[in-house]
Parts: structure tokens; sequence; C-alpha cells
């Protein structure tokens, strides 16, 4: 089997996860890393026998390279998925898909037009629990409520790329993994209304605590409500989730899904059989984006998901 030649943008914690993955695919070839930072670019470029490109645009030009892997951070994905697309690369971007909507919406056209794979990295395409739980939601009638909560004492180990409006975005925009798995059970928003308080917010844009709340009805019926608020005065973290439905609710029980039906409570089983890494999912669909138009129901889940957390600037 030939060898599918891909190239990374950005190299800092993600970028050194996902070439560990594609390290161990048998035919995967890493061609060059891409970073506007030399010394961790030139670094992980050595680590995996590659080439060290200073300027990404470079890097997306290049005819030796079939792939483009972009783990820079929110602001610049749009823009690099969108140029990548252009050169007629497929793309595995990091999530948001974009910081802005406009340029998500060109990105699906380009794919489409030019058949070409766009996966944004969402876990849920090959995660067992997201899979049960949307069986067993397809399973309770229509939804009613669904309503999460997260609280967090911490700001991160950056927080000044965070905690920072222009290159994260709002706290609903970087916790964008939060909607996507919501939104691709229950499809896009009809309206979404929002709230923010930045705590210490600063005219760069950085800031040191926030509330930020999301209320949207979907176009299906039933509304959606997200809760986060992070650097507070609490001492742990605490994540609640609920799916109200009409014929029962799920709840997450720490580390467990049970489901509560008027007869009673059940847990709801996780099978815990293998799933292909996400990087193998990506490669399957370049391989067979050479026979038929590629699948792209997951990057329209994705950008339904950041109409809602942009809505929220
Ligand atoms: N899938 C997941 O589980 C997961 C988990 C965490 C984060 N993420 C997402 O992954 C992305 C990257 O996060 P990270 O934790 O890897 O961040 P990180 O460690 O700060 O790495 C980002 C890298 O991209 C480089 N970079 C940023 N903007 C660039 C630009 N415009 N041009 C060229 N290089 C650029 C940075 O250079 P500098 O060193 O100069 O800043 C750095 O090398 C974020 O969008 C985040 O939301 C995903």
């Amino acid at each position: 089997m030939t060898k599918i030649k891909i190239g990374i943008i950005g190299s800092g914690g993600m970028a050194r996860n996902h070439l560990t993955r594609f390290a161990s695919i048998p035919d995967a070839e890493i061609v060059a890393i891409a970073s506007r930072n030399e010394q961790t670019g030139t670094q992980l470029a050595k680590e995996h026998t590659t080439v060290f490109i200073p300027e990404w645009q470079r890097l997306v030009e290049r005819e030796d390279i079939e792939g483009v892997v972009i783990c820079t951070h929110n602001d610049s994905h749009g823009e690099m998925t969108l140029a990548a697309l252009r050169s007629d690369k497929h793309v595995f971007v990091e999530y948001p898909l974009a910081s802005d909507v406009g340029e998500g919406e060109a990105a699906l056209q380009l794919a489409e037009k030019r058949g070409r794979v766009l996966r944004v990295s969402h876990p849920e395409a090959v995660s067992n629990t997201h899979t049960a739980l949307k069986q067993k939601i397809g399973e309770l009638g229509d939804l009613l409520l669904t309503a999460f909560v997260r609280l967090t004492p911490g700001r991160g180990a950056r927080p000044e790329i965070l905690f920072n409006l222009p290159v994260s975005g709002t706290p609903a925009h970087f916790f964008i993994y939060h909607i996507y798995p919501i939104v691709d059970f229950f499809g896009g928003a009809a309206s979404v209304k929002r709230n923010a308080v930045y705590e210490g917010l600063r005219e760069t844009g950085q800031y040191d605590g926030f509330v930020n709340t999301l209320t949207v009805e979907f176009k299906r019926g039933g509304i959606g409500q997200w809760t986060w608020a992070g650097g507070i005065a609490i001492n742990a973290a605490e994540e609640h989730e609920r799916y109200v439905l009409t014929e029962g609710t799920i709840s997450d029980a720490g580390g467990e899904w049970h489901c509560t039906t008027p007869s009673g409570v059940t847990p709801i089983p996780i099978p815990d059989s293998p799933q292909q890494t996400l990087q193998e999912l990506w490669f399957s669909e370049i391989r067979g984006a050479a026979d038929q138009p590629p699948n792209l129901e997951d990057a329209t889940v994705a950008l339904e998901a950041i109409r809602i957390s942009l809505a929220s600037e």
C-alpha cells in the first residue's frame, strides 16, 4: 500500500499527541512540521526525523503532501483549513473548526467541491460512550431539556492562551467539545441566548475568571443549556450533564451513565470494544475519497457547533 504523506502545523501539546498516533500507523509518512515556534518545531521535527518549516504556508503548498494536520491555537484554524483545502489537501483540524462561521461554511463548501476529507478532531466519532448514549437517546422520545454545568477552580496550564478572547475565543468556544456531542444528538439551534461575566478583563482580551452561559432552542424542539465557570472560588472541579426526554432522563453518575424512568434507574451499558483512532479514521476516509465523495456529516455537526459557540461572543 502506498504511504499517505502528511504535514503537521503547530508544535505544542496536541501536535506532539497527533504525531505519536500517526507515527504508529504503518502507512503514514510525516513529511514536514511547520510552526512559528522554531525551538519546539525543530525539536519535534528532530524526534520524528522530518523537516521543519518556519512558515505554515510553505507546508500547505508542498506537492508531496496529501494531508495537513492543523494543531495551532483556535484563531488560526479557519484560515489554515481554507488554505489547505485550496491547495487540494485533505484536512484534519483541531477543534474548533473555525472562529468565524463564514470561514467554517467556506471550508465545508470547498471540501465538497474539491472532494477532500475535512475531519475536525472531535473524538465522538470513535467513542463507544457517545454511540451508546446516542442510541439510548433515540429510544427515549423527544428532547425537553439538556443541561450541562462545569465549574473549575483552576486556570489551566497556559491561562495566557486559554483565558484570552482574541486567541481562544469565549469560554463557550474553547469548550466547544461540550457543545459538539449535544449537537450531534439533537441537531442545530434555532436560536441562541448568551451571558458572560469576565473577572479582571484587560484591554488585551486576557482575563482571570469567567462565567459563561448559553441557552439554545433546538430546531427540532427542546432546550439546551450550558454553564461554564472557571478561575472561581471552588475547591475541586464539578461537572453535571442531564438529558431530559419525554420517556426518561439520562444523567452522568460518577463515571457511569444512568437512565431514569418512572419505573426506576438503570445503568446504560457502554461496550469496551476497541475503536480505531481518529487518525486511523481520517486515513481510511482519505483512501475512500479516491472512489467516492467524502462524507461531510461530522464536519457539518462541527459547523453547527461553532454557530452556537460563536453566538456567545
Ligand atoms: N483534541 C483534544 O483533545 C484537544 C485538547 C487540547 C487542546 N485542543 C486544541 O488543540 C489546539 C492546540 O492546542 P495545544 O494544547 O496543542 O496548544 P499549544 O501547546 O500552545 O500548541 C500550539 C502550537 O501551535 C503554534 N501556533 C499557534 N498559532 C500559530 C500560527 N498562527 N502559526 C503557526 N504556528 C502557530 C504554537 O506556537 P507558539 O509556541 O509560538 O505559541 C504552538 O507550537 C487548540 O485549538 C485546542 O483547542 C484539543
